[in-house]
């Protein structure tokens, strides 16, 4: 089979040449379309391939149309709202991602940004301390977890909000729970975000509930850039001048935020959570090998999409 690992933004080598090894020795021609231009390049690559392993590369319903032979997407990573899944469904192609494999990096970032806003963007300003700060994580998932438990580690008082576990799941990993977006919110010294972008969560974070977080409060997202209101954070930092704003994923009025609130914002050039050379070594293989494993036997476990 054919199957194109197509990322536009490039995993380390390391990952690239074991994602080949375990493909190519399976028996499958792997091709490699690395940092391409435009979507006209995706398609043009994906047109004789029966397998994609990507990122947060947009397979949409014209990639796919352009892919007569597709069997297979594989998301190397945990999101999968940049695959038009209708699109593949209509067409039986399998679409899997890779849960767990990039979470420990994606949450590392996330108290880095914490940090970094607490030492005023490391500059000589006084800053403050983590510990003892009460974090809120929306959606304890795999990242969630991994935030809240190191946040434990710094001293910080974890409480998450997670509508798919009970409250002694969440408390047996290591948070208490909360049962309403507003109280977690409302009592957040810090709330990290993980939560997918779907169409009930997206622009779900606006105005009412940035500003209904205690005093001097940071919001983190290393989740997705479309799951905030941009125009009513906006207005929550202009109402609240002892709110900060921190993300892997760059607004869209970045520049204008930066203008108005300074050391008060900051948006990481390009999202870094997951680029970490251990997380594409175990995302980039982990999905080559349910590339292999889905070939060989027709194994559909991590399928995202309509069996
Ligand atoms: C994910 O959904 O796995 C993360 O957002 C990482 O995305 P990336 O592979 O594009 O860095």
């Amino acid at each position: 089979m054919k199957v194109l690992l197509a990322t536009q933004k490039p995993f380390a080598a390391a990952a690239v040449k074991g994602i080949k090894d375990i493909l190519e020795a399976a028996g499958h021609d792997v091709a490699l379309l690395e940092k391409y231009a435009s979507q006209e390049d995706l398609m043009a690559a994906a047109a004789d391939a029966e397998g994609m392993i990507i990122r947060s590369d947009k397979v949409t319903a014209e990639v796919i149309a352009a892919a007569p032979k597709l069997k297979i997407v594989v998301r190397a990573g945990a999101g999968f709202d940049n695959v038009d899944l209708e699109a593949a469904s209509a067409r039986d192609i399998v679409v899997m991602n890779t849960p767990g494999q990039n979470s420990n990096a994606v949450a590392e970032l996330a108290l880095a940004l914490m940090i970094f806003m607490a030492r005023t963007q490391f500059t000589p300003a006084t800053g403050s301390e983590l510990q003892g700060k009460r974090l809120g994580v929306q959606a304890y998932g795999n990242v969630g977890r991994l935030v809240g438990s190191k946040a434990s580690a710094l001293g910080m008082k974890v409480c998450a909000l997670d509508p798919f576990l009970t409250d002694e799941q969440i408390i047996s990993c290591g948070a208490d729970p909360v049962h309403s977006v507003e109280e977690l919110y409302a009592c957040s010294d810090y709330l990290s975000i993980h939560i997918p972008a779907l169409p009930s969560t997206i622009w779900s974070i606006g105005y009412d509930l940035i500003t209904s977080m205690p005093k001097g409060a940071t919001l983190v997202n290393t989740a997705r850039k479309e799951v905030i209101d941009e125009e009513g954070l906006m207005r929550a930092l202009e109402a609240r001048p002892d709110l900060k704003y921190v993300t892997d994923v760059m607004p869209d009025n970045y520049a204008e935020l930066q203008e108005k609130f300074g050391l008060r914002v900051f948006a990481t050039p390009k999202k870094m959570g997951a680029q970490t050379a251990e997380a594409n070594v175990n995302a980039g293989l982990a999905a080559a090998r349910q590339t292999v494993d889905f070939f060989a036997t027709g194994n559909t476990r991590f399928q995202v999409n309509r069996k």
